[in-house]
């Protein structure tokens, strides 16, 4: 229900910037889409070599100071795709559903890359905050990873594949073995970068929207690997 008003937004945008190939393929989306994404799971207990990015990177738990530097851009100076993105990871931020952890740019101290790390502990607070049945309940070994992003600046660095698998690893302090996370079918720089940290597909989520969003049905499929 909540997607309708900024879809309109995102139509009237493309028409205004003369897309209308991109206007008609987005009007049909809005009757019925089909969507699938992947989960992908990692299991903590075999060893892992974290790869290494391009720069040097330390992980840490967000901080008030990193705002700045991530969020200030959102209203200007970033594309349609860039703001939809960070919009999400801010209302992600409001819900303050623990924990969002950074990788710091050890050279300058700036934030360049930052996901969510969340437990069992937070099932309630997870069901309640994401879209229904977008994540299963999680048991209690396992935490979920979502919302990653790495800055366009920051991108093909491999920041993401060397951050996430670290990110990951603090699980165990959670008392989880597993880590799973999800992917949409077609976001290749994410699925890359699950699979240098240690993820492999598990489960297919496919999610059917019609009539302007306001019907969606998700069903998820074992893929039968471990
Ligand atoms: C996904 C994302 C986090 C990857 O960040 P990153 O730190 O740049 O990741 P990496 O540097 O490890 O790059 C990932 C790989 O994907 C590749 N890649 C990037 N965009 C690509 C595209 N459109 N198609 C195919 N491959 C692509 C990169 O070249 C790189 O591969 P390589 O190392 O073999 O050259 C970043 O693109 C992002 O923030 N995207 C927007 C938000 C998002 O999609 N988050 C993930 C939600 S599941």
């Amino acid at each position: 229900m909540k997607m309708a008003p900024n879809a309109v937004n995102v139509a009237l945008e493309l028409l205004a910037e003369r897309r209308y190939g991109d206007f008609a393929r987005r009007a049909l989306g809005l009757l019925y889409e089909q969507r699938v994404a992947y989960g992908l799971r990692r299991d903590l207990e075999i060893p892992l070599v974290p790869p290494q990015a391009k720069i040097p990177i330390r992980i840490r738990e967000m901080q008030d100071k990193d705002l700045p530097a991530l969020f200030d851009g959102i209203e200007s100076g970033m594309s349609r795709k860039e703001r939809v993105e960070m919009l999400t990871r801010r209302a992600h931020l409001e819900a303050a559903i623990p924990t969002c952890y950074v990788a710091e740019d050890e050279r300058n101290g700036a934030p360049c890359y930052f996901q969510w790390l969340m437990g069992p502990q937070q099932n309630a607070r997870i069901q309640a905050f994401f879209p229904p049945g977008i994540f299963p309940v999680l048991r209690a070994d396992e935490a979920l990873l979502e919302n990653a992003y790495t800055p366009v600046a920051y991108r093909g660095n491999g920041i993401m594949s060397a951050a996430m698998a670290l990110i990951a690893e603090r699980a165990a302090t959670l008392g989880c073995r597993y880590v799973i996370t999800f992917v949409e079918k077609d976001n290749i720089a994410s699925l890359k970068g699950c699979k240098r940290s240690g993820f492999a597909p598990y489960l297919e989520r496919a999610e059917s929207r019609f009539l302007f969003n306001l019907i969606r049905r998700r069903r998820f499929r074992a893929l039968g690997v471990s």
